[in-house]
């Protein structure tokens, strides 16, 4: 038994890790490209390859099914190249739908069209937003509580805001690096109680407060970060990520997970990987 530093049971066994099967939303990214910067990862001079952007993201909702999820699709919206990033679309918690605001002009559009995709659907507890929040870009779930971030996209009031409406302790935690600019960029949930993260993208306060609530962590090297690593999605035993972070991919498999690496290199040009393209609505 390698010494992880994960809750282990009296016995020192961990127990096994077991899926949960979700029911996630993606966008199809039919008009994808990189026609603005909004972020440092989106050079509109470089060439983009739709074709080659729907084949990875194809990849990406094959997994998903043949892993047991349940993936449904919003229709892509000409001329918002961005929408391919589900995960800023909303944020869902217990059935509730907290509404997206952008900070950008170039992606205010995409809040009303997710949250109409929700109306639709039978969601019918959907609160749209007094305050800027960039969805499950910035808020992500970690057993009964949700870490949010900020610094560069939502605001710190909409932490209020999101806390108040699905009435779960939020913990505000602000990014400092512009290559991390939504939380999922730096921070990935792998179970109800472990996370994987980047110390260098957040303050030093915010720093502390993770290694206060979770000091078992596993923490990311600048290289895996760099490529991406951390925008992950767990089902409490699958993670997948992209294929290039093999030193998280090294860590995770050493405390009993089953890293999936997922190349996505084309939607890496407009900043985004697995989790940017996955919005949990259960
Ligand atoms: N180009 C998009 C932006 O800058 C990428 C969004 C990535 N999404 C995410 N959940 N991190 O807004």
């Amino acid at each position: 038994m390698p010494s992880t530093g994960t809750p282990t049971h009296e016995s020192g066994q961990r127990p096994p890790r077991t899926a949960v099967a979700h029911r996630l939303l993606m966008c199809r990214p039919r008009y994808f490209d990189v026609t603005y910067s909004i972020n440092p990862w989106m050079n509109p001079e470089k060439p983009t390859d739709t074709a080659t952007a729907l084949l990875q993201w194809e990849h990406l909702r094959e997994l998903y099914v043949s892993l047991g999820h349940t993936v449904e699709v919003i229709e892509p919206v000409p001329g918002l190249p961005d929408m391919v990033f589900a995960a800023n679309g909303a944020t869902v918690v217990d059935g509730k739908v907290l509404g997206a605001r952008f900070r950008h002009r170039e992606r205010t559009a995409e809040g009303p069209a997710y949250l109409e995709w929700f109306a639709r659907n039978g969601f019918d507890e959907l609160l749209w937003p007094e305050h800027i929040n960039e969805g499950e870009g910035d808020y992500l779930r970690v057993g009964r509580r949700i870490l949010a971030g900020t610094g560069f996209r939502t605001d710190p009031r909409s932490h209020a805001e999101a806390q108040e409406f699905f009435g779960l302790p939020v913990t505000s935690l602000t990014l400092t690096n512009p290559n991390f600019y939504h939380l999922d960029t730096a921070l990935a949930v792998l179970s109800p109680d472990e996370i994987m993260y980047y110390p260098a993208a957040f303050t030093e306060g915010s720093r502390s407060v993770l290694r206060e609530l979770f000091p078992d962590a596993v923490i990311a090297s600048s290289e895996d970060a760099a490529v991406f690593g951390l925008n992950a999605f767990s089902d409490g035993l699958n993670v997948l990520l992209p294929q290039a972070a093999t030193g998280l991919i090294g860590q995770l498999k050493e405390r009993g997970f089953r890293p999936v690496g997922v190349s996505l290199g084309e939607l890496l040009k407009a900043g985004g990987s697995v989790k940017c393209c996955t919005l949990a609505l259960s």
